[in-house]
């Protein structure tokens, strides 16, 4: 059962619990989960002005206590009023169950909420909702295998005929994968990369620019600008929100000192590692040093055009976990972009040094680095926060368009196009 925003008065609803009702919640979790076998509804009554859920064939009441209870409006789904003008005291004055749900009448100013069964099933076995199940598939060097026995790849018709599905499709490739190319993009101009791209979401502004259309000049003090070779690394390491996506697309090569000016075996081969299955590997080998990378926070900072002196809020370890988790969230590896690793701390600039140098040997190997040549037409977007990037040296000229997406942006496009509606607020809001 899904929630009906559209038929209720209150859509949505938000139980805090109060501190004293915490220690009621974990003594009987375990109880109310054994009780969620049965498909009995329980028997809601008022306790001392807080909401009672029992059911029959307990031995005791499994009760649940609910306080500050709010709604949301339909069309925004923001809190509709000032939670904090409810009265503390405020007691349900009528309860009543129906199939669909309980509908309860509150003190004061009779003010009828109404929670849907799924709403309430859910938070008596649960303590809150968990973000939508990613299956991640970590790459090596022979980079993700689709049942095609290829790299996930789209074609760029597919955006005109079914944009919403397309965009899904490739979105979950992303976050599965970690990247995913579309193919047959045009190449006489930028234009239709960056329209492709806004597809997902918009363009990030940086101080680079926003959409990029670039030659290797160095027009802007960054080795990226440059035709020399680029160990992998992840971009924008000095955001305190790192870019989410980046994009690349080559959209010629060419040397006209070469015998044919084509641009073959100009080098410029691309690559990709998982930041994921490199830290798998990592955990595995040399724990201590899984432990180093992900402790020791690190400053830093792209200072290199003046006038330019940026630094995330904080600084941030290498390999990021995810406290609820205990997953590895996201990878920030720059050594260009890095500053003076600390000296105080729990674990000494020695022992980073040596994890770090360890993350730098596994990220090296063969077995781990997924090279490919970028080729006219071919749109490589991946996540930056878990895939690396670089490229071989090469030589003649080449043209490149690309940019970011913000990591949120990026997400909320792919549950928008993966999820229905409902299902997404369910998990958000609660
Ligand atoms: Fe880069």
């Amino acid at each position: 059962m899904s929630f009906k925003l559209s038929m209720l008065r209150c859509g949505q609803h938000i139980a805090r619990r109060t501190t004293g009702v915490r220690r009621n919640w974990q003594l009987y979790q375990s109880q109310i989960r054994m009780l969620a076998t049965a498909a009995e509804k329980p028997r809601v009554s008022n306790s001392s002005g807080h909401l009672e859920f029992s059911y029959h064939n307990a031995s005791g009441p499994a009760n649940l206590k609910r306080t500050s209870l709010s709604c949301v409006h339909q069309d925004t789904a923001q809190r509709n009023f000032n939670t904090f003008d409810i009265p503390e005291d405020t007691q349900p004055s009528r309860i009543e169950a129906n199939d669909e749900g309980v509908k309860v009448q509150w003190s004061g100013d009779a003010h009828e909420s109404f929670y849907p069964w799924d709403f309430l099933d859910f938070y008596l076995k649960s303590d809150k909702r968990v973000p939508e199940p990613v299956e991640v598939e970590y790459f090596g060097a022979r980079g993700p295998q689709t049942s095609q026995g290829r790299p996930p790849s789209l074609a760029y018709g597919d955006f005109s005929t079914n944009e919403t599905e397309t965009v899904g499709r490739l979105t979950d490739h992303i976050r599965r994968n970690g990247f995913a190319f579309i193919t047959e993009v045009p190449v006489d101009s930028a234009e239709p990369t960056e329209k492709l791209l806004e597809k997902i979401a918009f363009i990030r502004e940086t101080h680079y620019g926003g959409f990029y259309d670039f030659i290797p000049d160095l027009a802007l003090a960054d080795t990226a600008y440059t035709n020399i070779a680029l160990g992998a690394h992840t971009d924008t390491t000095y955001f305190t929100d790192p870019a989410g996506l980046q994009a690349f697309h080559l959209l010629s090569h060419t040397d006209k000192s070469s015998e044919n000016g084509s641009g073959a075996n100009l080098g410029g081969q691309s690559l990709l590692v998982d930041g994921f299955y490199a830290a798998s590997v990592l955990q595995k080998e040399d724990p201590k040093a899984f432990e180093v990378l992900s402790r020791v926070k690190l400053p830093w900072h792209a200072s290199g055009n003046k006038g330019i002196t940026i630094s995330p809020d904080k600084p941030y370890p290498v390999l990021e976990i995810d406290e609820s988790t205990g997953k590895l969230h996201r990878v920030r590896w720059n050594n260009d972009d890095r500053g003076v690793v600390p000296f105080s701390g729990e674990h000494s600039p020695e022992e980073w040094y040596k994890a770090a140098r360890k993350w730098n040997e596994i990220l090296r190997r063969e077995s781990v680095e997924y090279w490919f040549q970028l080729k006219p037409g071919n749109l490589l977007v991946f996540d930056n926060w878990r895939v690396l990037h670089g490229r071989s040296a090469f030589t003649g000229v080449r043209r490149i368009c690309g940019g970011y997406i913000n990591r949120d942006d990026f997400i909320s496009r792919w549950r928008n196009t993966n999820y229905p509606r409902d299902e997404i607020l369910k998990r958000i809001i609660g």
